[in-house]
């Protein structure tokens, strides 16, 4: 199968599942707070979605393996060590976690997918706190790679050089992925690689960049629920997604809103 090249109105209907998909974190933000279990940001999240923006929750009951099981949320809640896929539970948030709460809105054919990492209260550590902001860093250094005639490979090598640099890892199990009528499509988006190698990106192209950089080593198991992938060393890993667009002259970030986090300052 090859990479969907969008259309006009594809795109179009596209930005728009994006921004739903945004607005959802915008929306959640002051609810996550202590105390606050995360199966009420998941009720809230689910409620909005389907009673305020008309759409439906990609996530609920998604089902991609046909021998896994289906995955039973409308979001992912991913604390502290959880890398990804981290299932709502009834366990309140603590001051000083961080979360990442990812989200995917399907809406008129299309789905948008986004996703930031939060700090719970006003004691987030310091190493947490970087480890944050250098994984937001790793995602918009890898945007900036997105143009034509860029190959996939200067995405991941930028993602990953910036990790390293920091003495972070690169989880390699999961990855970005193209987007559109299909919640996983072609191609697969590796947060690690080499310049010039891989599938060489043209306009119309969509996909998410979603690197997932943990404070100790890269590798990972698996909860009991089959979902949720956890750092094997347990520690942190934090993880920021946005849906991109590669245009004529570049890229355009889709999935934006009028709360999300402030863009680096290197990102011209
Ligand atoms: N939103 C995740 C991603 O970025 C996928 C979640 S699939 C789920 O690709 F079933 F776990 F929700
Ligand atoms: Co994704
Ligand atoms: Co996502």
């Amino acid at each position: 199968m090859a990479i969907t090249i969008h259309n006009a109105n594809e795109i179009e209907t596209m930005r728009n599942s994006c921004k739903l998909a945004a607005e959802v974190l915008d929306y959640i933000a002051p609810f996550v707070k202590p105390g606050i279990i995360t199966l009420e940001l998941d009720k809230l999240c689910h409620d909005y979605i389907v009673n305020v923006q008309q759409a439906y929750p990609s996530p609920l009951n998604y089902k991609p393996d046909p021998n896994g099981r289906a995955y039973p949320n409308s979001i992912c809640t991913s604390v502290n060590s959880e890398i990804c896929h981290g299932i709502p539970t009834d366990k309140p948030l603590k001051n000083g976690d961080i979360i990442n709460l990812d989200i995917t809105v399907y809406k008129n054919g299309f789905h948008g997918d986004t996703s930031r990492t939060f700090f719970v209260g006003d004691k987030v550590s310091q190493q947490a706190k970087r480890l944050t902001q250098i994984t937001y860093e790793c995602m918009w250094l890898g945007i900036m790679q997105v143009k034509p005639g860029n190959h996939l490979g200067d995405i991941g090598h930028a993602i990953q050089v910036h990790a390293e640099k920091h003495a972070y890892s690169v989880v390699e199990e999961f990855c970005g992925h193209g987007i559109g009528r299909t919640f996983h499509a072609e191609p697969q988006v590796l947060h690690y690689g080499k310049p010039k190698t891989g599938p060489k990106l043209q306009p119309g192209m969509i996909f998410t960049i979603e690197p997932m950089i943990n404070q100790g080593k890269r590798h990972i198991r698996f909860l009991a629920n089959g979902w949720t992938a956890v750092t094997k060393d347990r520690s942190l890993s934090a993880q920021f997604e946005h849906t991109v667009l590669v245009t004529e002259t570049g890229y355009e970030v889709l999935t934006t809103s009028p709360n999300m986090p402030a863009i680096p300052d290197f990102v011209k």
